[in-house]
C-alpha cells in the first residue's frame, strides 16, 4: 500500500464517520490521500477532521473560486491510482448509474478511467430497493467494484443488509487489490482471448456464421486487463466497443484466428471464447453461385482450442476453453475438456434464452479437474470479473 495514491470520496451517510478511521488505517501504511467531501458528507463529518487526519486539503466544490482554472475533477482523476467512495449513498449510486455530473464527487467518477470502488451503506430497505439494486447491476457492468456491504444492526435500529463495511475491511481488500495487481505487474503475464463468430464464406455474398455476439469474451479481455494483465483480444466480427487497455485484433474467418492466435504465442493465458464455426464450405467460390446451382459441402474447421492445448513447445501455462451446450451440459464439456487437452472448460446452457448468445446474461460451471464451481446466472461483466479472478489467482497463490 506504500505511495498508493487514493481519492476518498466521502458522501453524506450515517456511516461517514467510519472513513476517519479509514484514513488514520491508510495513513499509517503510508497512502496518500485525498479526499472529496459531498455537501451532504459535510453534515456528518468536518472537513477539518479531515484535513488534519489526511494531511491535505478537503476538496469540496466543482467550482473553487481559488482554483477555477485547475479543474480538480480532471487533475484529482490523473493524479489518483483509485477512487474509494465510502460511504456511497442511495442517492449518489443513482447520480453515477445514470451518468449524472452535478457535483465534484460525480463529475470526478464520470471523467476518470481508474478504478471505482463503493463501500455502499443505507437503511436495508433503501438497498434492497429496486431502484438501488438496478443501480448496483449497472455500477457493476461499467466494472466498478463493491465492497460490502454486510449484514448487521444498522445506526437507524433495524437490522439487515445495508450496513458499511468496517474500515478494517476495506482497507483488507484494497490492500488485495494493489498486491494482486503488483503480482501481475511482476510477473508480466500476458493473455489471448478469441471471442466472437466466425464467417466461413461460401461465395463472395454467402457465408456460414453464428449467433454469438463477442459480450462474454470481450468482458473477460476487459477484466483480465484490469488485473494489469497484457492482453489481446482475437475477435471474429462484432459490433461491440473495443475494451480499454486492450489489444485487438479483427478477423472474419477461423483460418484468419488460427493464424493471429499462432503470431501471439507465447502468452501465459489462453481463454477461447470465440464461437468458431465447426464447419466451413469445402469450396470457395468466386463468383456469386446462381439460385438453382447450390450444393454444398461441407469440412471440419481448424480447432484453435485443441491446437493450443496440444502445442509442445509453446503450450499457454493456462488454457481455458467454452462450451456452449444445449444438453446433458456438464457431461458433455467434460468430456470436451478431456478430448482437446485444455485445463478448465466453461460451460453454458444456450438452449435457455435469458442467457448465453446475444444475452447481456450468463450462467456457467468452471470445470476445473474434478471441481466443478457454478457461477449463477448474472451479468456477463460480472462473470468475467469472476472466471477473470479464478485465473489470477492460479498465478498469483
Ligand atoms: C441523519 C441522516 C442519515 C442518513 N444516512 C444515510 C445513509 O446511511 N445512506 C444513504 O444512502 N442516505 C442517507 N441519508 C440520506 C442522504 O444524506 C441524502 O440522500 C443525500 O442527498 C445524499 O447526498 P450525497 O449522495 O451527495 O452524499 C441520511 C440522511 C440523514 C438526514
Amino acid at each position: 500500500m506504500k505511495k498508493k495514491k487514493i481519492i476518498l470520496i466521502i458522501g453524506g451517510g450515517i456511516a461517514a464517520y467510519k472513513s476517519l478511521d479509514l484514513i488514520r488505517l491508510l495513513k499509517k501504511r503510508e497512502c496518500e490521500i485525498k479526499v472529496i467531501l459531498t455537501a451532504s458528507g459535510k453534515k456528518f463529518v468536518t472537513p477539518l477532521s479531515i484535513s488534519a487526519l489526511s494531511q491535505n486539503k478537503v476538496y469540496q466544490d466543482i467550482f473553487d473560486s481559488d482554483r477555477e482554472a485547475e479543474m480538480d475533477h480532471i487533475s484529482l482523476s490523473r493524479w489518483c491510482d483509485i477512487i474509494l467512495f465510502c460511504p456511497i449513498t442511495a442517492n449518489s449510486m443513482a447520480k453515477l448509474a445514470t451518468g449524472r455530473a452535478d457535483d465534484l464527487a460525480s463529475t470526478l467518477v464520470l471523467a476518470s478511467n481508474k478504478q471505482v470502488v463503493l463501500a455502499p451503506a443505507m437503511n436495508v430497505r433503501m438497498w434492497l430497493h429496486k431502484s438501488t439494486q438496478n443501480n448496483i447491476k449497472k455500477l457493476l457492468d461499467f466494472g466498478y467494484l463493491t465492497v460490502g456491504p454486510s449484514t448487521g444492526e444498522m445506526a437507524c435500529g433495524e437490522y439487515g443488509e445495508g450496513k458499511m463495511s468496517s474500515p478494517e475491511q476495506i482497507y483488507e481488500f484494497l490492500n488485495n487489490y494493489f498486491s494482486e495487481r503488483d503480482i501481475v505487474k511482476n510477473k508480466n503475464l500476458k493473455a489471448l482471448v478469441t471471442a466472437g463468430p466466425t464467417k466461413e464464406y461460401i461465395d463472395p455474398v454467402r457465408f456460414i456464421t453464428n449467433n454469438s455476439s463477442g459480450k462474454q469474451g470481450y468482458e473477460i479481455a476487459n477484466s483480465l486487463a484490469k488485473f494489469g494483465v497484457e492482453t489481446t483480444l482475437i475477435s471474429g466480427p462484432s459490433t461491440l466497443q473495443k475494451p480499454e487497455n486492450v489489444n485487438i485484433v479483427k478477423v472474419e474467418t477461423a483460418d484468419q484466428m488460427y493464424r493471429e492466435t499462432k503470431k501471439l504465442l507465447p502468452v501465459d493465458i489462453a481463454v477461447c471464447s470465440a464461437a468458431i464455426s465447426d464447419f466451413k464450405p469445402e469450396k470457395y467460390e468466386t463468383k456469386k453461385i446462381k439460385k438453382n446451382t447450390l450444393n454444398l459441402n461441407l469440412k471440419r474447421n481448424i480447432d484453435i482450442l485443441e491446437f493450443l492445448s496440444k502445442h509442445n513447445s509453446q503450450r499457454p501455462k493456462l488454457v481455458v476453453g467454452f462450451a456452449a451446450e444445449t444438453n446433458d451440459i456438464l457431461k458433455f464439456a467434460t468430456e470436451k475438456k478431456n478430448i482437446k487437452y485444455c485445463d478448465w472448460i466453461v460451460a453454458n446452457d444456450i438452449s435457455d434464452s435469458e442467457i448465453g448468445f446475444n444475452s447481456e446474461y450468463n450462467a456457467v460451471s468452471i470445470i476445473d479437474g474434478n471441481r466443478v464451481e457454478k457461477i449463477e446466472k448474472n451479468l456477463k461483466s460480472y462473470i468475467a470479473n469472476k472466471i477473470a479472478k479464478k485465473i489470477i489467482n492460479n498465478f498469483t497463490q
